[in-house]
């Protein structure tokens, strides 16, 4: 049983590199933490305007399939420069290092790397990647804890599943090959029925260390 597990968080680990790191992330804890944190000022909803999560903040723009795509893009809302010239940096000029690089990318596209950094410090981050002190973003809010805005971004990844980072460049692919190759103890998290759901929107599903994970999920 334990071995079936291992198989199938390892191919949920490659199916899922947009939220691949070296801390595993909670898509159902990022879900909770957005709807407290997030939709005073954001909306999910997508392109036939349905409202997928929170209610009609729009202080910030929609959020739906921010992951992968370009800083500074939805039509009609006003970014700050600062965000805007992050968005149309090639991703080697992204001094933090955190954007996705290779031949796919022309340009930054938000992966996981770069959200969970951006969400701890908009501004210090739109700053240190323009390589420019007097940056500034629009969003004023910071999340507290590395852990919660890994929860959060993998969260936001499950509105862009087709997005992915190929093998071998950074954003986090890397990671998720070396940990689903040595870690044959990661399992789901315990409930069977928000891992399905998590699998069917394509290898979203959040894996633990295995340490306290349950064993009674759907073995
Ligand atoms: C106080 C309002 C406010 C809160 C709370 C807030 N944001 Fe924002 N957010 C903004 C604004 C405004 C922008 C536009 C930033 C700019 O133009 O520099 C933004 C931009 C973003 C972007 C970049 C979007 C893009 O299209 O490039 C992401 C990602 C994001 N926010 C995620 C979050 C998440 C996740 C949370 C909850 C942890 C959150 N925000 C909380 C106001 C907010």
């Amino acid at each position: 049983m334990r071995l079936l597990t291992a198989l199938a968080t390892t191919t949920t680990l490659l199916a899922a590199p947009a939220m691949a790191q070296d801390m595993e992330a909670d898509v159902a804890n990022g879900e909770s933490e957005f709807a407290r944190q997030c939709v005073s000022c954001h909306v999910i909803a997508d392109e036939s305007g349905e409202v997928l999560a929170g209610r009609a903040g729009r202080i910030g723009p929609n959020l739906h399939g921010v992951i992968g795509r370009q800083p500074g893009a939805v039509e009609d809302f006003r970014y700050s420069d600062a965000i805007v010239a992050y968005g149309e940096l090639a991703p080697g000029d992204d001094m933090t290092g955190t954007a996705p690089t290779g031949d796919d990318f022309e340009n930054v596209v938000w992966a996981h790397d770069n959200t969970v950094a951006y969400l701890q410090d908009p501004t210090s981050f739109l700053r240190e990647a323009l390589d420019d002190e007097r940056a500034r973003g629009k969003m004023a809010y910071k999340v507290r804890d590395e852990q919660t805005a890994i929860d959060i971004s993998a969260y936001l990844a499950t509105f862009s599943p087709d997005f992915e980072v190929p093998e071998g460049e950074s954003g986090g692919a890397e990671d998720a090959e070396t940990e689903a190759e040595t870690d044959g103890e990661a399992e789901m998290t315990d409930g069977a029925a928000e891992a399905d759901a998590e699998m069917e929107m394509d290898g979203e599903a959040d894996t633990t260390e295995g340490d306290d994970a349950s064993d009674d999920t759907a073995n």
